[in-house]
Order: structure tokens, then sequence, then C-alpha cells
């Protein structure tokens, strides 16, 4: 069965000013060379630090962001070079929550001026029955009754209410695919995993299916099905998200395993792992190799010349590191014993 979203060694590539006769100055290599699919109603987790790649990889899936290079296809079919009416429905069919809900809505709009637009442009509605969707579409993510918060603003809404404004404002043009970039990061915990309960239950009631961009592992493994793990521009590690979670293949997957709190604070980890030192690199000069191994605490001279080839495991976990097999006599990186 072909992947509902398939992304093809995409590149987003930026360059940079400042050089001599107003040449670049460089390239930001934001996104270098990414693969991924989404099956239907699958929730795959794209994580890694802040600056790898994620808003960038999420804005070139929804063609907000020109490629360089690669490929973007829905049902197997590009979605680059669309004629207008074409990109149209692609862009019903994949919607995208982003991390502030409040600067990702208007204002000056009420609620019932958001909804309405989608529903308007897509005509998913006629136009008599707007107010009853809008409305039904706030009982949707949970503000019931609905009709008496349509003629508000989203400064009379707390931050949980406008993510959830936010969700009905995705969900409204019924989309297949939602890209989710950091979409609960800015919430408070417990008003977090209200947001959570709520994009899980509309995945079963709508059959969505979901990118859901975070740098939070503790999200990943309550919600997503498979996990991809992005450094500096490229995937690193990606698998089933339980197998990511009891035995990460890549270190830097362990160091981001190592620093999640452990779901049973009952069950001790392995050993202490050195927390992941250092920063990202510029993605302007991407070290060459692996690209991890300025940070890597099992790196061999190896790493500092020759690009890792992808590793295949079990239940298809794959892992772009030279040392793959070892993982498992890494003194790190796995969530307690009972996990592996
Ligand atoms: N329009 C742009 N021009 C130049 N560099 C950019 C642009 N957008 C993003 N970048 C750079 O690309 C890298 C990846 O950014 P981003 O995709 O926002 O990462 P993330 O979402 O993982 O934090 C960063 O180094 C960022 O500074
Ligand atoms: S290839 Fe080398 S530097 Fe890269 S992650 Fe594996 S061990 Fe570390
Ligand atoms: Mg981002």
């Amino acid at each position: 069965m072909s992947a509902l979203l398939e992304v093809r060694d995409l590149k987003v590539h930026f360059p940079v000013g400042g050089g001599l006769f107003g040449k670049p100055a460089g390239v930001v290599h934001a996104v270098d060379g990414v693969s991924l699919t989404l099956a239907r109603n699958e929730i795959l987790a794209v994580v890694g630090e802040s600056g790898c790649g994620k808003s960038t990889l999420a804005r070139a899936v929804l063609g907000l962001t020109a490629p360089t290079a690669g490929d973007v296809l829905l049902d197997g079919e590009s979605v680059l070079g669309l004629s207008d009416v074409a990109l149209r429905r692609y862009r019903r069919a994949v919607q995208m929550v982003f991390q502030d809900p409040f600067e990702s809505l208007n204002p000056r709009k009420t609620v019932f001026a958001t909804l309405a637009q989608p529903l308007r442009i897509h005509g998913i509605v006629p136009m008599a029955d707007l107010r009853t969707e809008a409305a039904r579409l706030l009982e949707a993510v949970g503000l019931a009754p609905g009709a008496p918060y349509l003629d508000r603003y989203p400064h009379q809404f707390s931050g949980g209410q406008r993510q959830r404004i936010c969700i009905a404002r995705s969900i409204a043009v019924r989309p297949r695919v939602i890209v989710a970039d950091e979409a609960v990061s800015a919430l408070d915990i417990s008003i977090r995993a209200q947001i959570l309960a709520l994009m899980k239950t509309l995945q079963g009631e709508m059959g969505l299916s979901y990118v859901f961009i975070t740098h939070d592992l503790g999200v990943v493994r309550s919600l997503c099905d498979r996990v991809c793990v992005m450094y500096l521009g490229q995937i690193v590690e990606e698998g089933p998200t339980e197998r990511i979670f009891a035995q990460p293949r890549h270190p830097y997957t362990a160091a981001l395993v190592e620093a999640c709190p452990l779901p049973d604070p009952r069950r001790a980890r392995a050993k202490a792992a050195p927390p992941l030192s250092g920063d990202i690199p510029s993605p302007l000069k991407p070290p060459p190799g692996c690209r991890f191994h300025t940070r890597c605490p099992v790196a061999r001279p190896v790493c500092a010349t020759e690009p890792p080839p992808e590793r295949r495991f079990a239940g298809g976990q794959v892992a772009r590191c030279h040392f793959a097999e070892e993982a498992a006599t890494w003194p790190f990186g796995r969530l307690g014993a009972a996990a592996a």
C-alpha cells in the first residue's frame, strides 16, 4: 500500500547574503535530504533540537517554502508544480497547526470570522449554514456549547482554548493530514495533556493522520506511532515509538531519550549518561562525515570523515550511525532496564 504522504530526498537551502558584490556569503542547509512516509491514520513524530530544520520541513511539505530539491507526494502524486486548482485541493487535504495559538489567530477577527473563512473558501457548507457549522466545530474541539463563543475575540480565551480554536480551524475543511508544529509546546503541562487527548480523539473520529513536530520526547511517547529524529537537516533515526524508546540505535536519539522523564518513576535507568554537550553546529557549514561527530560521546576517527550509511533493524527501525549495531553496549540512552 502506498503512503498517504511521502517526502522524497527533500532539500531546502537558504542562500544568505553578506558576501562580496551581493553574492551569497553561504548557504543554510536547513533541510538536507529528508525522506519520510506517513501512512493513513498514523501519527508520525518529527523530533530534534531547536534549529535542526523541523519547521522548514513542515513549511516545505505545506508548500509555504519552495524546496531546493526533492519531492512531496500525496497519494503517490507529486504536489510540486501543481495547477492552482490542484494546489487548492492539496491545501485543503493538508492543514497546519502552529505553536503559538495567539499569533496564529487574527486578534481583530471574531471566532466566527476565523472559522467561516476556510468554510467559505472551500465551499464546505452552504452560506446559510456557516454559523451552525462553526458552532459544531467548536463543540468538536471541546468548546461546548459552541454558539456563545462565536462572537468573541482571541484575547477573550485562554491559551488552551485558543489552541482548540486553531484546531477547529484546521479541521474545518475536513483535511486528511494535519502537520502540527510544536502545537502544544507553549501550553501548561495540564492543558498540554488535554490538547493531546483532543488531537487523538479527532484522529479516531475523522480518520486523520498527523505529522507531529516537537522537541519534547515525552509528547512523542504519549501520542505517536512512529518517530523520525532530525539532526542538522537530516533524519538520523526512525522507527516505531516503542522500539526507539526501548533501544535507540543512534547516540543522538539515545541522548534525547535519556533527557526524557521516565514514564514510571519507580523504574531506574540502565545507567546515568552524560547529557548532550555543546550546541548544534551551524547549518551554514555542517561537519563532514557524520554530522553528529562533534558532539557524539562514542565517536571514533572514521566518524569525522565517512558519512554513515543507513543501518536497518527489526521492526522498520533505521539508524544512520556507523556503530548502530553496538547500541546495546552504550552506557546510556534506554528508558530503564525493563524497557529493553
Ligand atoms: N528563511 C530562512 N533564511 C535563512 N535561514 C533560515 C530560514 N528559515 C530557517 N532558517 C535556518 O534554518 C535552520 C532550521 O530552522 P528551523 O526549520 O526553524 O528549525 P527548527 O524548527 O527545528 O527549530 C536554522 O538554522 C534557521 O536559522
Ligand atoms: S557515526 Fe560515529 S559520530 Fe556519528 S553517531 Fe555514530 S558513533 Fe557517533
Ligand atoms: Mg521550529
